[in-house]
């Protein structure tokens, strides 16, 4: 096996060198498919529960590679924060309240994404809620049920908001004939985890949604992939109990918990790697649930 490097890409063959045709000396190196990789400078990317937590360190980590940012939340006041904080970094960025479970509110938010900015390339499906309770629990003899408000939130939230905010930014990408990306944030839950019956169904949902997205849209240049976060230090996980929290990190095999620009830095490397799609990128420090 000889290797040699041909403008920039590294090729390898069994070939004689000598038989191998080579550029002429002084030609300007040939295109790699590597340089044709989505960029996401410019790109437009709508992230939801953007104004805290992954979603904005997410939006951050865009905006600094150059991406035009919308983002989505309930909190108008944290939003403008998180506008400031990516406009500081050179790019447009705007604030849509929007609850992501209300169709017409999902709606009525891709179509103000579009006319603002005037393309789509992207989608973080991001904004999330935790509603945990064991399925039944008995104490002193008395029996408590997981009540079905506590399970409808979080399929609500979790998992019907990823449909609908899939299916309107899809269906505009397409109309506005835009490619790109859409990434689906699920979790290490989705195994299923004592205590959170509806999460882990949620969560399993979107990442079997994200599979079946990445069959059904790749046609119209949309890839759709998920990432599985372990335990990331953000506001959902630190208002855990300091003895739960030591428990579950003593168990990962990196023994500590991730931080959201590993996220983000993953994100990032989905957006840029055209190949990847239908998959779930897991960002767990070794944990297994
Ligand atoms: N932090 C972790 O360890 C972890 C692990 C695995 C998966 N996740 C997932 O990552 C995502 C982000 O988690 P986080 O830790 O940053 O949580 P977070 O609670 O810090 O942030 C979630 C954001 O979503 C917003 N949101 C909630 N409901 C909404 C709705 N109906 N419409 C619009 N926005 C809404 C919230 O206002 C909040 O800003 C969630 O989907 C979560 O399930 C987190």
């Amino acid at each position: 096996m000889f290797r040699y490097t041909y403008g920039e890409v590294l090729v390898c063959s069994r070939a004689n060198p000598s038989q191998i045709e080579r550029p002429p000396k002084g030609s300007p190196p040939p295109l790699c498919h590597l340089d044709m990789r989505m960029q996401l400078t410019d790109k437009v990317i709508i992230i939801t529960g953007g104004c805290q937590g992954l979603g904005r360190s997410m939006a951050e980590y865009f905006a600094g590679k150059g991406a035009k940012l919308a983002l989505v939340d309930l909190n108008q006041e944290k939003l403008d924060q998180a506008v400031a904080a990516c406009a500081a970094k050179g790019v447009e960025a705007r604030a849509y309240l929007c609850n992501v479970a209300n169709e017409d509110q999902v709606i009525d938010m891709v179509a103000r994404v579009a006319e603002d900015f005037g393309a789509i390339h992207g989608l973080i499906n991001n904004a999330g809620i935790l509603r945990d309770g064991l399925l039944l629990k008995v104490k002193d003899g008395e029996m408590t049920k997981l009540s079905l408000a506590q399970w409808q939130a979080v399929i609500d939230v979790n998992l019907t908001g990823v449909f609908l905010c899939t299916r309107e930014v899809a269906a505009k990408m397409v109309e506005l004939k835009n490619s790109g990306a859409i990434i689906n944030i699920s979790s290490i839950s989705r195994a299923g985890n004592v205590g959170q019956t509806n999460y882990s169904a949620a969560k399993a949902g979107v990442a079997a949604a994200t599979v079946t997205w990445a069959k059904e849209l790749a046609r119209y240049g949309i890839r759709v992939a998920g990432i599985a976060p372990g335990f990331i230090e953000t506001e959902m996980t630190l208002g855990m109990k300091p003895e739960a929290l030591e428990k579950m990190t003593s168990g990962i095999p990196l023994k500590r918990m991730g931080k959201p620009e590993e996220i983000a830095h993953s994100a990032a490397y989905i957006f840029e790697n055209d190949y990847y799609t239908g998959r779930i990128l897991e960002m767990d420090g070794g944990l297994r649930i």
